[in-house]
């Protein structure tokens, strides 16, 4: 319950999906939380709610991708809080999916506007208040990250960003006592990861869950459970990382095979004279397997 306890947090990209999730985390475990958010999202709404449970928390409306917006966001939690402690790089979009050929270029604008320069920005605008506070930094990485995001391939590229950006400022900002890691989600049980509420389809929808080894999304609370433990002291000895919340999506076979049309799936003859593999006989050699006997 108290894990944060005289923390300040903010958390940017607040309002909504797994940004709900950590603010009011954060306020549980008794962080005062200012909830960053474009001006059309429910941040005072997050923001009521805490209150009313009993945390603490205070709203911010703007464009972090703005340089002045993100300085102002940080003013916010000094101005009314006295310090920051933690800084949750959360924003970020995820606007159109097509294979690349046919990507929108305005899409790919979007993304690298929302999703890297906010991140860019708030982590710039907090450091001289985190160096104060010995304080740490977590930003929305992803797996798509790692493993490369089809038909909306600038995301993971985006994310990729985010994962060494974060690893950059571990390196750099270490001898200040300030920690950075990333939280990676596999699809998470928000807007995006439903055809109905975001740009996926339904192929993709189907061939996103499918690839989760435990067979369903996450939730908005699994995510910030880990976000929770990278921004407190119990993580006191993790920088540079990237804490994968999943479900096993980066370790798992994807289904991406299955879309293969058959006449791409022939193999092709070669020119060696393979004779000792298993799976490689002529037709009519009796099969023999080197390694195992029965
Ligand atoms: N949902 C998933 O499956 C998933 C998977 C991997 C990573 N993530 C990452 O987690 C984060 C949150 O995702 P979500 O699904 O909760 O999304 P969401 O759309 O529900 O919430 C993101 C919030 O960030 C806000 N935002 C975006 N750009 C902003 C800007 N420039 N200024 C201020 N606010 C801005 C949005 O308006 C929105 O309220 C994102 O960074 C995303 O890349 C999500």
């Amino acid at each position: 319950m108290n894990r944060l306890q005289d923390k300040v947090a903010i958390v940017a990209g607040g309002g909504a999906g797994i940004g709900e999730a950590i603010a009011k985390k954060f306020a549980k475990e008794g962080a005062a939380v200012v909830v960053a958010g474009f001006p059309q999202d429910p941040v005072q709404a997050v923001v009521d709610e805490i209150n009313a449970a009993g945390g603490q928390a205070t709203a911010f409306e703007g464009d972090l991708s703005s340089q002045a917006v993100a300085e102002a966001c940080v003013q916010t939690a000094v101005g009314v809080f006295g310090q920051l402690n933690i800084l949750v790089n959360n924003a970020g979009t995820f606007p159109a999916v097509s294979e690349l050929d046919a990507y929108p270029v305005e899409a790919f604008e979007y993304l690298i506007k929302n999703n890297i320069y906010p991140t860019f920005h708030m982590s710039r605008a907090a450091l001289p208040e985190l160096q104060k506070t010995r304080g740490n930094i977590v930003t929305a990485g992803s797996e798509s990250g790692q493993m490369g995001q089809p038909m909306n391939t600038p995301y993971g590229g985006t994310k990729g960003f985010n994962h060494a950006f974060t690893k950059g400022i571990a390196a750099e900002q270490a001898k200040h006592g300030v920690r950075a890691n990333c939280v990676g989600p596999g699809p998470i049980d928000t807007a995006w990861t439903h055809k109905e509420t975001g740009p996926m389809t339904a192929e993709m929808e189907k061939q996103t869950t499918e690839g989760v080894l435990m067979g369903r999304r996450g939730t908005t609370e699994e995510v910030a459970n880990v976000y929770l433990f990278l921004a407190s002291d119990e993580a006191s000895y993790v920088t540079g990382a990237i804490y994968f919340v999943d479900g096993g999506t980066t370790i798992s076979k994807s289904g991406a095979g299955a879309q293969v049309p058959a006449d791409l799936k022939k193999e092709p003859t070669g020119e060696l004279d393979i004779q000792h593999n298993i799976g490689r006989q002529r037709p009519g050699t009796p099969g023999k397997c080197w390694s195992y006997a029965p």
